[in-house]
Order: structure tokens, then C-alpha cells, then sequence
């Protein structure tokens, strides 16, 4: 089944289902030999990164596993000022980012207005880079008006195509639908548009995590971020397990085969469940990596999750971790927007 999705890009759902009921060691270990190769002839031994800056831990929603949700009252809350933002930028610019994504909780502070502002004068001064956004729902208008100043991506994850499983991640005033609405506007838009979803959530099962896939497979997303859910004191889910390491590659090796263009990062929660899994992620076949260019004062603020890793270290200091992480298995840090290759499937 694995060469048939190397092949057709594609499976049924209850194909995906069955490849997730039998991932065993051996079959993960040729998922992501194959995966390598896919990903080898499109992106070679170069791995993109973007810098991120947590722009507000405010925010309106209360997402049952999110630290930074509503509910969270021992959540100490921060925002930055559009100079702070834009010193990180100019940080990150010296170190090679030439992706700046700016990600935040739903904070009404973050109005229409406020962000073409900010997002012009980051194009203006490092107009040979890419700007993404990731803050969250907005109507249609605000996404045309935030593209129209020069937004280049966004990215939003799916959290999960299960709409029932949906349901029980999130509190009644969220809804499946309107997330699913925002992601084809996006892309409708012009947008290089991210979704993703956190694998061994809640309730999770591997019929979920199929719909996820073939999700993915009929969305087309440019990137897709995936990581494991990570049980976060302060929220309802405090007491569920994390997801597992394992099962997290080998979806990351689906994806990479499913579609060898995507634009696929090792995330920040997958470092944090193996001190290594950033490393095996790429292995597996991400080919992103995304350290944070957030000012080091708010950085243990930024907690959707315990135990998050990067919240002591420099802008400077991650960027060059990664690079010396990379270079350990074999892969290089490059200095580029990072757009998305094409591929024609
Ligand atoms: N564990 C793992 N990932 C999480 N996210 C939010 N909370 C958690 C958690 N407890 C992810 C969500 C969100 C992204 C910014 O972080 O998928 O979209
Ligand atoms: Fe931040 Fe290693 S990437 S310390």
C-alpha cells in the first residue's frame, strides 16, 4: 500500500485506516526510507526555516487543550508592540530567516488595521521576505485585506477532519465548519495556505487520523503542520497521555509521499516529547523547521503545552542549535523564503 501511495498520491479512507492499524516498526522504517526519496529529489538535503514570533498569548477561544485558552486564569498574558515585533524581525533577518511567520491567539487587540500596518512596513524593509500569518479565524474580509497589504501565507490548522472529534476538542461557540470555511477562503485568496492537525489528541483514533489524511490529500494545502498533542496542566486534558513519537513520524512519512512538494515541518512539540524528534522528523520526512525569534521575556508565556522547549535560549542560540542538529544528520539550513517547490503529481 505504501508504493501505491508513492505512485497515485492517494488512498481511500478506510485505506488509510488500515495502513495506520498496521504500522509496525518495519513498515514505518520503509514509509520513511520511500520518504526520503520523495523528498530527496524535490528538496535535496535542504531544510527551510522560518522564524517565529508568538505575537499574543491572548485569546478569545478556550480550545480544551490549548494552555493559552480563555479559561486559563494562571496564564500570565503578553502582547507585543509592533516595535518589538519589528526588532525581531530585524534579528532575524541578520541570522538568515528570510520567513517570518507571526503567530498569536484570537486577540481582538490584532485589529484589520493594526496588522496591514505592521505587515507593510515589514515588507518594505525586507522585501525579499515572506510574511505568514497565524492568528487564528477571520472573516473573509480581513483575510483579502491582510493579503491585499502582503501577506504571503497562512497558516491554520485543521486541528482534525473528524467533525465529531472537533466537537470534543473544542467548546460549543467553535464549529468544524466555519474552521473548513476559513481554510478554502484562504485558498481561494491566494494564500499559501497551511493546515495541520496534533496527532494522539483526546479521543483520537485512527479513523480520525485517516479522515486527516485524506483531508489533506483533497486539500492540498502547501504545508501541513503536524505534531503531538501534549497534556497541558492548567486545561481539562491535563490527565490524557501525550501523543506518541512513533506514530507522528510515520504520518509525517504518509504526507511527505502523499504529496513529496508539501511544505513539512518538524514542529517545536515534536522536539518537546523526544530531545531528538525534530532530528527524526526530518528523517522521517519534514523538510521545516521553525525556531523561535520571540523576545526571550515572553517566552515561557507562549505555553499551549507543558514542558515546551526554546523558552531560555536566544533568537541566535536556536537558530544555530538547528543548524548544528541538521548538520548531525546530514541536512543543511538554508537561506531562503522557503516557497514550496513544484511538483506535479
Ligand atoms: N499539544 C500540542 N499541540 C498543541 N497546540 C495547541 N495546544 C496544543 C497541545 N496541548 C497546537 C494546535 C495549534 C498550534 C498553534 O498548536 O494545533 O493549532
Ligand atoms: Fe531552540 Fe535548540 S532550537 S534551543
Amino acid at each position: 500500500m505504501i508504493d501505491r501511495l508513492c505512485r497515485d498520491h492517494s488512498l481511500s479512507c478506510d485505506e488509510y485506516e488500515l495502513l495506520l492499524d498496521s504500522q509496525t516498526p518495519r513498515l514505518a522504517e520503509y514509509a520513511a526510507s520511500r520518504a526520503l526519496e520523495a523528498r530527496k529529489s524535490v528538496y535535496g538535503n535542504t531544510v527551510y526555516v522560518r522564524g517565529l514570533i508568538e505575537i499574543s498569548n491572548i485569546c478569545k477561544n478556550d480550545c480544551l487543550y490549548c494552555g493559552i485558552r480563555r479559561g486559563n486564569q494562571s496564564c500570565s498574558r503578553y502582547r507585543l508592540s509592533e516595535q518589538e515585533i519589528l526588532s525581531c524581525c530585524d534579528e532575524g533577518y541578520k541570522l538568515g530567516f528570510r520567513t517570518f511567520v507571526m503567530q498569536g491567539g484570537e486577540d481582538p487587540f490584532f485589529t484589520d488595521e493594526l496588522l496591514c500596518t505592521l505587515i507593510k512596513k515589514i515588507k518594505k524593509a525586507f522585501p525579499d521576505c515572506a510574511v505568514t500569518l497565524s492568528i487564528g479565524e477571520r472573516s473573509r474580509e480581513s483575510y483579502e485585506t491582510l493579503f491585499a497589504a502582503g501577506a504571503d501565507r497562512y497558516l491554520l490548522r485543521h486541528e482534525t477532519a473528524d467533525s465529531n472529534l472537533y466537537r470534543k476538542l473544542h467548546p460549543e461557540s467553535m464549529s468544524f465548519e466555519n474552521r473548513m470555511q476559513c481554510l478554502n477562503n484562504l485558498k481561494e485568496i491566494g494564500y499559501q495556505t497551511g493546515c495541520g492537525f496534533m496527532v494522539g489528541a483526546p479521543y483520537q483514533t485512527n479513523r480520525s487520523l485517516a479522515a486527516d489524511l485524506k483531508f489533506v490529500e483533497q486539500f492540498r494545502p502547501d504545508m501541513c503542520g503536524i505534531g503531538p498533542f501534549i497534556p497541558h496542566a492548567a486545561t481539562p486534558f491535563a490527565g490524557f497521555a501525550a501523543g506518541a513519537l512513533q506514530t507522528t513520524l510515520f504520518l509525517l512519512s504518509l504526507l511527505r509521499l502523499m504529496d513529496p512538494g508539501v511544505l513539512l515541518p518538524a514542529t517545536t512539540a515534536l522536539g518537546t516529547i523526544d530531545p531528538t524528534g525534530r532530528e527524526q522528523g526530518i528523517l522521517a520526512g519534514a523538510n521545516v523547521v521553525m525556531p523561535n525569534l520571540s523576545p526571550v521575556s515572553v517566552r515561557r508565556k507562549y505555553e499551549l503545552y507543558d514542558n515546551k522547549i526554546c523558552t531560555g535560549e536566544e533568537s541566535a542560540q536556536c537558530k544555530s542549535c538547528l543548524e548544528r542538529r541538521m548538520e548531525s544528520i546530514g541536512y543543511k539550513i538554508v537561506t531562503d523564503r522557503g516557497d514550496r517547490k513544484p511538483f506535479s503529481l
